[in-house]
């Protein structure tokens, strides 16, 4: 019978095989070798490629940070290679046996990190101050209401809500306005801007402002539950005619049903417990806990950027909203594969 041993626990014989400055080695390599998936994760969302202003600072900020970790960290291994290797050789310690034995801690322990604290503080002020913009005549504010775990998103200028989707024009400061309806979340794209919390209580402010239209990944950045990791979102910026456009589709009410089977989809939405939570502008329905679904068809994604809106994935929500996401807020139903086809029917015509 061989011993169980807890994950990550070294057998008996395990310790020998490596040095203890081969492990810090791999271990630097390793962290190198990751730092590229630290900065966001995948080339959709990384804030090393940035599109604005804004989102240049805070990239210059990474490297900034990164520069000074990499210098730091070849140094400590230098000195720790070479004070092994003396050690390995039956030389005594180089650093212990000077008078000035304390010069190297003062000087690396105290006044080095203390240089580089206050440099990036400053550096890091410095830039939160240049984001930090004011509203002039063409600026635009957007509302985004953090939510367990999807984000609301209103025009408070327009008639406008929808969800997981923030559209805004290219060439014009647009206002992000952030709160929450529970916990602390946090509004990260990180090719466009930095990263602002949502926090119960008080509205926080987000600058964004590009030129370059395109469609842009987004993410929670702040453990908000379980769903935390799958709570994304996209902003589209687009030329101010398509914006203009999109805008004024999203203010009209939801379509009328074109056939009898998108009228008796809207007879189960309805009558099912959809309309506890959801709203259709133009029905009588006004549930404001889950996302608005006037204009749903016109949206890329579902639930919170996870999957593409399509008929099958909606479909698959509806029916089991928890084997996609468990622990959303949203229950599964036992609708009649016929209501739910006629149901999907008049999702799919709320363009
Ligand atoms: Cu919302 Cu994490």
């Amino acid at each position: 019978m061989t011993e169980r041993l807890p994950p990550g626990a070294r057998g008996p014989t395990g310790a020998g095989g490596t040095t203890r400055s081969g492990r810090a080695f791999g271990l630097g390599a390793l962290l190198v070798v990751a730092a590229p998936a630290l900065t966001g994760c995948g080339p959709e969302r990384t804030m090393l490629s940035p599109v604005s202003t804004d989102a240049g600072r805070a990239a210059d900020l990474w490297w900034l940070m990164f520069w000074i970790g990499a210098v730091i960290w070849t140094l400590v291994t230098a000195a720790t290679l070479y004070a092994l290797y003396r050690r390995g050789r039956g030389q005594q310690d180089p650093l212990a046996r000077r008078r000035w034995e304390n010069t190297p801690l003062i000087w690396g322990g105290i006044v080095l990190p203390s240089i580089v604290l206050v440099l990036v503080t400053g550096v890091t002020v410095d830039a939160m101050r240049r984001t930090d913009h004011r509203a002039g005549p063409g600026t635009m504010v957007v509302q985004v209401i953090g939510h367990q775990w999807w984000w609301e998103v209103r025009y408070p200028e327009r008639d406008v809500v929808t969800a997981n989707e923030v559209r805004v024009p290219a060439g014009r400061p647009v206002r992000i306005e952030l709160t929450t309806a529970d916990v602390i979340h946090s509004f990260w794209v990180p090719a466009l801007a930095g990263k602002v919390d949502l926090i119960p209580g008080r509205t926080n402010t987000l600058w964004i402002n590009t030129d370059r239209p395109g469609v842009y990944e987004g993410q929670c950045a702040e453990f908000c539950g379980l769903q935390h990791a799958r709570m994304r979102f996209r902003v589209v910026v687009a030329p101010e005619p398509t914006f203009r456009q999109w805008l004024a589709g999203q203010e009209q009410p939801a379509t009328e049903p074109a056939d009898e089977l998108a009228v008796r989809g809207r007879e189960v939405f309805l009558s099912a417990s959809c309309v506890h939570c959801h709203s259709i502008r133009g029905t009588a329905e006004v549930g404001a806990s889950g996302p608005d679904l006037t204009h749903l068809a016109s949206r890329d994604t579902l639930a919170a950027g996870i999957m593409p809106n399509t008929k099958g994935h909606l479909g698959g929500w509806i029916v089991d909203p928890q084997q996609v996401k468990p622990g959303a807020r949203m229950p599964g139903s036992d609708l009649s594969p016929d209501d739910l086809q006629a149901l999907l029917a008049y999702l799919g015509s709320l363009e």
